[in-house]
């Protein structure tokens, strides 16, 4: 008889440590853990010892940093997809790669489960377990955290420390991080009363505002329907970009969100993310769309870009209706194309110029100088058709209410 095996996703975080710990103790099987590596974090420090010390038998470490980038977050760029209007969802699209390793490796190991350090109110166990769902519903699911005896964090700092598992997270500062290259999230502590502002220590990657540096920095970004391709004038591939990005924009303090977001689960949560990349390359990439794309797509654009932020969000990336609008994005970047031209300045991100051979922007109709071609007559009955249906409003309305008051 083959030993069971559990396949772990495993960040060598706290959360993750302490389950395999719990799991190697609790469980009669072999326990793989699989890191896929999205950005470069202190955790992946000596991350495979820790792993084999801690109980594994068999430790998976998968660079996706390009993937990553290319096939999650430049799409979320695209879709100008920002849950509740800000937040670039780093953790959000991290989840559905991560889902797609933990199965791949399950299957060719042999393992009939994947358990994973979410907790039972958070959204990450929604986009891996539906994602499982979706794409291995064979598998089984383990999810320690929503039922093992530890009660708080505190208690699982305690008992890594009897372990000997090393963590980042002390008693006194006990922030919870996760952190790709899309973006850093950080909560609890001290950040869980919103009437608290967060601490300087709360940021991992960007300085504040306040204390950057005096002299502006001018970056240019090109886009090649819809995707950054070069930085400055230099190719660089996906992920070079994104890194590129997040030291010159954390060097200049941009990127800081606070904010008070609505969870999957029902409740309301408070996050404060760093996503200097992410927001420099979707103001960027939403100013080139400002000057090619036609009214109606642009302003139709808008509501899709927010049903996608939700499907995201809500761990619905495998879906049909994610699917079908990501298809309408790629036809309306087909001349997303162009150079935009900004200055980094004490947490402001500045357009200086944009340009773009598709670009709508027709100085001759736009001009109030001379060599003006609009037709300013044309207005007049143009005006005319426009404002009909409210003045037929007005009209009857005025007549009823007059024989009202009458
Ligand atoms: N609230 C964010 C989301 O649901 C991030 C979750 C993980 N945050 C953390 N600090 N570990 O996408």
């Amino acid at each position: 008889m083959h030993r069971r095996k559990i396949v772990v996703a495993y960040s060598g975080g706290l959360d993750t440590s302490v389950m395999v710990k719990w799991l190697s103790e609790n469980y009669d099987a072999d326990i793989i853990t699989v890191t896929g590596v999205l950005g470069p974090t202190a955790e992946l420090d000596g991350i495979e010892e820790k792993a084999l010390k801690t109980g594994a038998k068999t430790v998976h470490i998968v660079d996706l940093q390009e993937k990553f980038v290319s096939n999650f977050a430049f799409k979320t760029l695209k879709a100008s997809a920002l849950y509740e209007g800000v937040y670039p969802m780093a953790t959000a699209i991290g989840r559905p790669l991560l889902v797609k390793l933990l199965i791949d490796i399950a299957l060719a190991e042999g393992a009939d489960t994947i358990a994973h350090g979410c907790t039972g109110k958070g959204n990450d166990q929604v986009r891996f377990e539906v994602g499982i769902q979706t794409l291995a519903p064979q598998l089984n699911i383990l999810a320690p955290l929503r039922f093992w005896e530890f009660k708080s964090r505190e208690e699982e700092i305690d008992y890594a420390m009897k372990h000997n598992i090393h963590v980042k997270v002390t008693r006194k500062s006990p922030y919870s991080i996760d952190e790709n290259l899309w973006g850093t999230a950080v909560e609890c502590g001290i950040l869980e009363d919103p009437t608290n502002c967060p601490p300087e220590d709360a940021y991992q990657i960007t300085v504040n505002p306040r204390t950057a540096p005096l002299e502006p920095e001018i970056v240019t970004i090109l886009f090649d329907k819809g995707i950054p391709v070069k930085l400055n004038g230099y190719n660089y591939t996906a992920a070079e970009i994104v890194k590129e990005l997040n030291l010159l924009g954390g060097k200049h303090g941009i990127g800081r969100i606070d904010l008070i977001e609505n969870r999957v689960v029902g409740i309301k949560s408070r996050e404060i993310y760093e996503a200097p990349a992410a927001v420099i390359l979707h103001k960027a990439h939403y100013e080139l769309e400002k000057l090619v794309l036609d009214k109606e797509t642009f302003r139709f654009k808008q509501n899709v870009s927010n049903q996608i932020a939700n499907l995201i969000y809500d761990g619905l990336w495998y879906s049909p209706l994610f699917d079908a609008l990501m298809t309408f994005v790629d036809r309306t970047q087909d001349t997303v194309s162009g150079e935009i031209f900004i200055e980094l300045y004490k947490g402001n991100i500045n357009v200086l110029s944009r340009i773009s051979p598709y670009s709508l922007y027709d100085k001759e109709l736009a001009t109030y100088a001379a060599g003006d071609t609009f037709d300013h007559k044309a207005a007049e009955g143009f005006l005319k058709l426009y404002g009909l249906p409210f003045k037929t409003l007005n009209i009857v309305r005025n007549s009823i209410y007059k024989e009202v008051k009458e």
